[in-house]
């Protein structure tokens, strides 16, 4: 059954909320056929996908094109499409027109923007359009050169205080979940203790609500070396079995060991004697 932004609100407190990143038909398939309750289009599409170094490249016009294949896969997982650098701060009007499109083009369910006060009026004209916001506070990527890097954030107690009053402010102007990405377990745990919407972690440990992963770090799935943070557990290894399928491959057909009959078609009117006679029409054509 399809999710839906209430139902999603309504397992807090009853049951772990699942979220993957996913970008493409095939990635939405298994996402939704396992059973995990939302889908993020992430803006992490930047680095796993298009190989760009940080998410700050990727812009909204790329970002549509992969929930729109994401979308294609119908998918019961519910759809949030990520918010793309520069998508959602320069003024309310081009924020609600960048979301609209991935509600409409798109048909993604719903958006998520990165970071808290700062983006209130943001926030506000989206869910005055009815348009569900996913919030995202604590390592939030696309401030990595005002952070100096990626850095744990809400480490002292002032700026524990300032992301807490941050949660409460997005709960308050209607965001119907949060991430809570790099920040330590017991300010996460102090978080989701305190606001009615569900919580997601990634490097944000155990006492949240749910737990988010990037599809391609749980399958193994790099093209650039490995960045390995200490929150990913990586399931499979499917970068190493692809790369031994691409060999095998090579390895057969220079030993033409594939093809097979198996693999070939039929000669259909292509006869033996059909074919005598076809050469000669053929050298007739090409004389
Ligand atoms: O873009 C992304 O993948 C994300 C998740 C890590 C939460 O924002």
């Amino acid at each position: 059954m399809k999710k839906t932004v209430p139902k999603i609100v309504s397992l807090k407190n009853d049951r772990v909320i699942s979220m993957m990143t996913a970008y493409d038909y095939p990635s939405a398939k298994a996402v939704s056929q396992a059973e995990i309750d939302i889908i993020l289009v992430g803006d992490s599409l930047a680095q796993v996908v298009l190989g760009h170094d940080d998410t700050l490249s990727v812009s909204m016009d790329e970002m549509l094109h992969h929930v729109k294949a994401v979308t294609r896969a119908k998918p019961d997982s519910l759809v949030v499409a990520d918010m793309p650098y520069m998508s959602f701060h320069s003024t309310p009007k081009e924020t609600l027109y960048n979301a609209s499109r991935f509600i409409q083009e798109g048909k993604a369910d719903g958006v998520k923007l990165e970071g808290g006060n700062k983006r209130k009026e943001m926030i506000e004209v989206l869910i005055n359009a009815e348009i569900p916001v996913m919030g995202h506070l604590g390592l939030t990527p696309q401030s990595k050169n005002i952070m100096g890097g990626y850095k744990i954030q809400g480490r002292t107690l002032e700026l524990a205080t300032k992301l807490l009053e941050d949660a409460i402010l997005l709960e308050g102007l209607g965001c119907f979940a949060l991430v809570l990405e790099g920040v330590p377990s017991v300010l996460a745990e102090t978080v989701s203790q305190n606001i009615s919407i569900p919580t997601i972690g990634i490097g944000a440990g155990v006492d949240v609500d749910g737990q988010v992963l990037v599809y391609h770090d749980l399958i193994g799935m790099k093209s650039k070396e490995y960045i390995d943070a200490k929150f990913v557990k990586r399931y499979t290894n499917q970068y190493e079995e692809v790369l031994k399928s691409m060999k095998s491959f090579k390895k057969d057909i220079e030993s033409r060991d594939f093809p097979t009959e198996e693999h070939s078609y039929g000669a259909g009117e292509l006869t033996e004697e059909n074919i005598i006679e076809w050469k000669k029409e053929v050298k007739k054509i090409l004389s």
